[in-house]
């Protein structure tokens, strides 16, 4: 799909679903969509409206509000949050009265100079009430061009964020910018929400990267988790000369809580204390190759050995089992200990 195509598709969804009657856009001012994107910036729409109305009627221009008090300001305010919102807002419309002979700049650029103002609240305010054409990228509009474009990485990272901008501003039209940028915002907020997008009904579904994935909702990735820590075991998979393997059943709580598991050591050290205690001997004992899980919280590097213990089977005491390989016990495994259990059947039966 074309940039054009693409910008057509927006606005002819918008002219049947998109959304006409907000307080902000009746009336449309540079001053009237400017305190309705500030006061969305973090709050939903539903939340905004009557504060909206309440804002406009006390205060319905710039001068007005450059002349309040701010205890009026901040009350006006009370219940929205992110108080440092309505001080930038307040001392915004100082500037514009005092700097700017109370018409807000005409470009992106002079208004992002502003406090307050980021790009994106600048392009809005610039494309719905100054004819101008801009880009907008708010929360909503990344998440919809992420999954189109089905964009890899953490919008935080510098690069990412380039990229959205870069392909917002390609699929901004010429005409209609105004009704493109709040088709978009609808979209986002809409159809295109995090979880469970509504893509059969979405107008740009048929070019949608993340969608032909088969998984829109992986996109935007969220930020990278920071490096967990490693913790080492090892894991000795003591086999009888039947060839099954010993397995304890872990404690109901904690790390895979009531699942069977070959003894956990700290370290090599502690095998053979751990034999002396069993009364069993041992013969070869052979590393295997390392192993990783990843828990929630850490990594647990896993060394398994196979290790020929000497024993008569006999009955296993309540908790132990020996695990027969080729009939296998119903039992809980925790994955890894599923996995090495396979390696050693395989090991020690490699023709099965
Ligand atoms: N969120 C930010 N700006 C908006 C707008 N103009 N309409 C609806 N939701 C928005």
């Amino acid at each position: 799909m074309s940039s054009a195509t693409f910008a057509e598709a927006v606005l002819a969804w918008y002219d049947q679903h998109g959304r006409k009657d907000l307080p902000w856009q009746q009336n449309m001012s540079p001053y009237r969509v400017w305190v309705s994107e500030i006061m969305l910036q973090q709050t939903q729409v539903a939340t905004v409206i009557p504060y909206y109305q309440r804002f406009m009627t006390t205060l319905p221009d710039v001068h007005a509000l450059a002349a309040a008090d701010p205890d009026e300001v901040l009350h006006l305010w009370t219940g929205l949050g992110y108080y440092s919102r309505a001080r930038n807002l307040h001392k915004t419309a100082q500037i514009v009265v005092n700097q700017h002979a109370g018409v807000f700049p005409a470009s992106v650029e002079g208004l992002e100079a502003l406090p307050g103002i980021g790009r994106s609240t600048a392009g809005a305010i610039a494309s719905l009430s100054m004819g101008l054409r801009a880009a907008i990228l708010d929360g909503n509009v990344k998440r919809v061009l992420a999954r189109y474009h089905a964009v890899e990485g953490w919008p935080g990272e510098k690069a990412v964020h380039d990229r959205l901008w870069k392909i917002a501003e390609s699929y901004t039209p010429a005409q209609r910018f105004d009704h493109y940028t709040q088709a978009m915002m609808d979209l986002g907020a809409t159809l295109c929400t995090r979880s469970k997008p509504s893509c059969l009904v979405c107008p740009v579904q048929a070019g949608c990267a993340a969608r032909m994935l088969g998984t829109p909702a992986a996109y935007p990735h969220s930020k990278p988790r920071k490096a967990l820590p490693v913790r080492q075991c090892v894991m000795p998979l003591l086999v009888n000369p039947e060839g099954d393997v010993w397995l304890q059943r872990r404690p109901d709580s904690g790390l895979w809580g009531g699942l069977w598991c070959p003894p956990q050591l700290d370290d090599h050290a502690a095998l053979e204390p751990l034999l002396d205690q069993l009364g069993w001997q041992h013969e070869a004992t052979e590393r295997l190759e390392p192993l990783r899980h990843t828990f929630s919280h850490f990594h647990l590097d896993i060394q398994p050995l196979l290790v020929q213990v000497r024993t008569t089977p006999g009955v296993a005491e309540a908790g132990q089992v020996w695990y027969n390989l080729r009939q296998p016990s119903r039992l809980g495994l925790a994955a890894p200990v599923s996995k090495l259990l396979k390696r050693v059947k395989q090991l020690l039966d490699p023709v099965a």
